[in-house]
C-alpha cells in the first residue's frame, strides 16, 4: 500500500495524483491527471487549486506519429535561439492546441473537451493509421492547452513532470496523454510547499507521491 501503488489504483479510476518532482529539480508539485479522465470540473480544480499552467503530456511516440514539434525548434524569434533553463537541459514544450469543436479554447468545457480528445488521439497514434493530417482534422494551433512531448526513454532520459506522469499513465495502462498543472501558493505566489501539497493531498482524499519514489519503482 505505497503511494506509488495508490497513485496508480487512483489513475486506473480517473483520480487526480499530486506528484512532487525533486528538491533539486522544480520543487514543484503538480496535480497530474490521466487526460482522458478529465471532465470540466477537472479544470476547474486545476485553475483553482493548483493555478499553474495547464499542460498535457504526450508521449514521444505519441509526438512522433503526429508530428508534434518541439517549440523552441520552430519559434523562428530570437527568444528561442538560446534554450537555458535554470532547472533542466531543456524544457518540454511542444505546440498549445484546442479541439476544433471548442470555441474560444479557454473554459472549462472547452479545455476538457480538448483534453479528454488528446487522450483519444493519443491511443489512436499508437494504434497506428492516425497521422499529423488526422491529428490537425481535430485540434488546431495556437489554442490554449500547452502540448508537452516526453523524452524517448521516459526516465532515463529525463526526470520531469512530463515523463513521472507519462510513466504513472503507462503502469496504469492508460492512453500515453497526461494533465499537468503546478501547485501555486496563493499567498506568496511562489511553488506550493510540499507540506502544503500533501495537505491539500489529505484534505481532498487524493493520493501524493514524491518523483523519487516513481524513480525507485521506475527507472
Ligand atoms: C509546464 C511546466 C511544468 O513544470 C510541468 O510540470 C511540465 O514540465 P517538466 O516536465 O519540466 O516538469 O513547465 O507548465
Ligand atoms: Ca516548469
Ligand atoms: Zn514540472
Amino acid at each position: 500500500d505505497d503511494a506509488v501503488s495508490r497513485a496508480l489504483a487512483a489513475f486506473r479510476a480517473g483520480e487526480p495524483v499530486l506528484v512532487h518532482d525533486f528538491d533539486d529539480r522544480e520543487g514543484e508539485t503538480d496535480i497530474v491527471y490521466p487526460a482522458g479522465a478529465v471532465d470540466p470540473a477537472d479544470v476547474a480544480r486545476l485553475r483553482n487549486d493548483a493555478g499553474g499552467l495547464v499542460c498535457v503530456a504526450l508521449s514521444h511516440d505519441v509526438a512522433e506519429a503526429v508530428d508534434l514539434p518541439f517549440l523552441d525548434g520552430v519559434i523562428d524569434h530570437p527568444t528561442a535561439a538560446a534554450h537555458d533553463l535554470a532547472y533542466d537541459d531543456r524544457s518540454s514544450f511542444s505546440l498549445p492546441v484546442n479541439h476544433r469543436d471548442t470555441f474560444t479554447g479557454i473554459t472549462d468545457e472547452d479545455r476538457a473537451l480538448t483534453i479528454s480528445e488528446l487522450s483519444d488521439a493519443a491511443e489512436a497514434a499508437l494504434a497506428g493509421g492516425y497521422d499529423a493530417a488526422d491529428f490537425a482534422a481535430d485540434f488546431r494551433s495556437p489554442g490554449h492547452v500547452n502540448l508537452l512531448r516526453g523524452a524517448p526513454n521516459l526516465l532515463a532520459d529525463r526526470k520531469g513532470h512530463t515523463e513521472l506522469g507519462l510513466v504513472l499513465a503507462d503502469a496504469a495502462g492508460l492512453p500515453a496523454a497526461v494533465v499537468v498543472c503546478e501547485m501555486l501558493d496563493d499567498e506568496s505566489g511562489a511553488a506550493l510547499s510540499p507540506a502544503a501539497a500533501r495537505d491539500y493531498a489529505r484534505r481532498s482524499d487524493l493520493v501524493y507521491v514524491e518523483g523519487e519514489s516513481i524513480v525507485e519503482r521506475f527507472a
